[in-house]
């Protein structure tokens, strides 16, 4: 296990790119499955969750070559029984359900893993296939699908937003016949991002970044070039780094846009945010943040992949704030870690009540999910002394080279190799 050696506190400055969105690259990839042409991928990030789903394509035999971009040629597209070490790495795998029964009509894979944040059911997943077709069997850990001839569209009410369900119908409904209309849909940028490709390769999907997408069946998808969009989450991320460290960054290669509400936050605490058409940039002017109370939901709503950042910014603002976790029910694991950096905050079911403290002081801490990992990294970066942060493998599904991009804006981090 890698652990970073963080010494704090520091003063950021500079400026960062963004790269490729890890949530966009993974369900493109999936679906790059219901393409029997070739296609290329740019801005896909360099991450471990996205070198497992490249592993798994790898293994169905598809043809994958990685460069500067990422070509794909899934003609050759063979098993539909992917090995369970690797489905069971990342959560995305369940993604692969819709498209391996649209190709080979039936499907065999381990449930899949992903970050421990919760309880993670996927009924709405299977629920989805099944009424657009599919017979599904859940047997010994696993899941086996098969369809007879394809899928047929129809009308999904989504019973919760759901970003993984809604990413599962619109797989399985692109080449279905007839039309499929999803009620309660998310409404996420990266399922735009999907629908934005599909659309690109030949698909009829409208309404995104609607609560009502309709899906009309098309019989084939063509082959293509597509960008994805950069990943808000890291945007985010970094803008908080800045926030607690009364910092001024320039984030570039990013969509201020799909960060309104994480913006309009962060102007609560005192931070001078400008923004353009593909950057965004904040300035605390030497000053402290002020506190403010997230309640995390659905996009538009706050993301719960800030809710941890966000935590820490208030955990060292002016003020009392209330965090309030509305879709991971064990979102906080981060919490005892920073207790022993010297946070003053109380956990009391999904909510936590911050007190700000002036500053934190360095610990060894341990890891234990994607968005605790570069939380406890900011909280280094702001203690003074040395942070050791154990278990850091993590962060290396979700944030690509952070060390180095730490390090160019000013961060004294270090990761040492086991
Ligand atoms: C995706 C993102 C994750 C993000 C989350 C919410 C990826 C790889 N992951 O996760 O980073 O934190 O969206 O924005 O893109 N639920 C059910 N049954 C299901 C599926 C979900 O009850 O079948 C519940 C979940 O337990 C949760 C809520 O619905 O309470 C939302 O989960 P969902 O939007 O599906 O999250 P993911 O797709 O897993």
């Amino acid at each position: 296990m890698d652990k970073f050696i963080i010494k704090g506190p520091v003063k950021l400055k500079g400026q960062v790119i963004i790269s490729g969105s890890k949530n966009a690259a993974l369900p493109i990839l999936f679906a790059s499955l219901l393409i029997k042409e070739p296609i290329e991928i740019k801005n896909i990030p360099k991450l471990k969750d996205i070198d497992i789903a490249i592993k798994i394509l790898i293994k169905l035999g598809v043809n994958i070559k990685k460069k500067k971009t990422l070509r794909i040629d899934s003609s050759s597209l063979l098993r539909y029984n992917p090995p369970s070490y690797l489905i069971k790495l990342i959560r995305a795998s369940i993604w692969i359900l819709g498209p391996l029964l649209t190709r080979l009509g039936k499907v065999n894979i381990a449930f899949p893993g992903g970050c421990s944040i919760g309880n993670r059911p996927i009924d709405l997943h299977i629920n989805s296939l099944q009424i657009l077709g599919a017979k599904i069997n859940i047997k010994k850990n696993h899941i086996q699908g098969y369809i007879k001839k394809k899928f047929q569209g129809k009308i999904i009410r989504m019973k919760n937003v759901s970003v993984g369900a809604t990413i599962t119908i619109i797989l399985a409904a692109t080449l279905a016949c007839s039309i499929t209309i999803i009620e309660n849909a998310a409404k996420e940028p990266e399922i735009k991002d999907l629908a934005n490709f599909l659309n690109k390769m030949g698909a009829n999907i409208q309404g995104v970044g609607t609560n009502k997408i309709i899906i009309k069946g098309v019989k084939k998808l063509k082959g293509g070039i597509y960008t994805i969009i950069s990943d808000r989450i890291e945007t985010g991320t970094f803008l908080v780094a800045a926030a607690i460290c009364k910092s001024k960054i320039l984030c570039k290669n990013t969509n201020p846009n799909d960060l309104n509400i994480v913006l309009q936050k962060l102007k609560k605490t005192g931070a001078e945010i400008k923004t353009g058409k593909n950057w965004c940039s904040i300035n605390m002017h030497g000053q402290r943040p002020k506190s403010v109370n997230i309640t995390t939901g659905p996009y538009p709503k706050f993301p719960t992949d800030m809710q941890s950042q966000f935590a820490l910014l208030n955990l060292v603002s002016n003020g009392i704030s209330i965090i309030k976790e509305n879709i991971f029910e064990n979102r906080f694991m981060y919490v005892p870690e920073l207790i022993r950096m010297g946070a003053n905050v109380i956990l009391k079911n999904n909510m936590l009540k911050c007190k700000g403290v002036k500053s934190l002081s360095s610990a060894e801490v341990m890891a234990t999910d994607l968005r605790s990992s570069v939380t406890l990294v900011l909280a280094g970066c702001i203690a003074s002394g040395i942070t050791i942060i154990n278990n850091i493998s993590h962060i290396d599904r979700g944030y690509e080279n952070i060390e180095n991009k730490l390090s160019n804006l000013g961060a004294h981090i270090q990761r040492i190799k086991y």
